[in-house]
């Protein structure tokens, strides 16, 4: 697509950023609808994180992504906040409007339509989760699920003292355990998330035992590299359905797309090759 004048720009704001997949994810849609518009890696220093988003909305730009570090910074600098942004205390999109800068979080959402697509029988009144990790992601699914009205969260995390606070801050259904009963905390769950590190490319390996996870429930794991990581081999091998973490990555990405460029995109299988393809 050739740009005119009156081209729309976007783009995602990291340091680094080279590796990040949104550029194509992004610029998969812009090309699928013929839109006069482009998304850009913007690689930009911690410390010149408030003056390079100034000069994005002095350019012109509708918004953008901001990925790591700049998620907490984001969220300090943006005249207003979504009530889901406010929950999770991070800011993963920026829209740009009247020269204002509304800050956003769409990671909640695209975690929840992926599990809706991958697991569609899975209903959060369902019954209890389980969290694992108590980070930025998964402040993010937790919000989600807490207002999507699972009635139990279980939250393990290594350092204990950040799962109890987590708890305490984000509110009941969500109590936190000890990162060592995380077998036994499996029991009767509907539903399982790793938003650990662990069981990535490089990283040590989850060691967790699903003996007690019941048949019916699904297991989903934010780790996208590799794709099919050793939790989700292990919850497909006794059955439960399984959500890989690539999709909440392509559902993040819709809420941004349709407010910087004015479609509302869609998660194909074509957009998923395309995003994989990048390696
Ligand atoms: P993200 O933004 O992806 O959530 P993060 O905020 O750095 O990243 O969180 C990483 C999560 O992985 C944390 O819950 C961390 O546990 P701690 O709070 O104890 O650090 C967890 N994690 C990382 N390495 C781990 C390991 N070796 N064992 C258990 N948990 C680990």
């Amino acid at each position: 697509m050739m740009l005119t004048g009156q081209a729309r720009l976007a783009g995602v704001l990291g340091w680094p950023v080279a590796h990040s997949r949104s550029p194509r994810l992004h610029g998969f849609w812009l090309q699928q609808h013929g839109i006069d518009g482009a998304y850009l890696p913007l690689p930009v220093r911690p410390e010149r994180f408030g003056h390079a988003v100034r000069a994005l909305l002095d350019l012109g730009f509708r918004g953008a992504n901001v990925t790591v570090p700049h998620k907490l910074a984001a969220h300090g600098l943006a005249d207003s906040l979504t009530p889901r942004a406010r929950a999770i205390g991070a800011v993963n999109t920026l829209v740009f409007e009247n020269g204002l800068i509304r800050g956003d979080n769409t990671d909640g959402e695209g975690f929840l339509r992926n599990l809706r697509a991958g697991a569609r029988g899975w209903q959060p009144q369902r019954g209890p989760a389980v969290v694992l990790g108590a980070g930025g992601a998964a402040r993010a699914v937790l919000v989600a699920l807490r207002d999507a009205g699972v009635p139990e969260i279980r939250l393990l995390n290594r350092t204990r003292q950040t799962a109890e606070a987590l708890a305490e801050e984000l509110g009941t259904p969500i109590r936190a355990a000890a990162w060592q009963d995380r077998n036994a905390a499996l029991a009767g769950a509907e539903l399982l998330v790793n938003t650990t590190s662990l069981g990535m490319t490089g990283q040590p390996p989850l060691e967790l035992g699903l003996e007690r996870l019941p048949d019916g429930a699904v297991v989903s794991d934010l780790v996208y590299a590799p794709l099919i990581t050793p939790l989700l081999a292990a919850a497909k091998a006794r059955g439960n359905v399984a959500v890989d973490g690539l999709g909440m990555l392509l559902h993040q990405a819709v809420p941004g797309f349709a407010a910087w460029f004015g479609i509302e995109p869609e998660v194909t299988p074509a957009l998923r090759e395309a995003v994989l393809a990048a390696g």
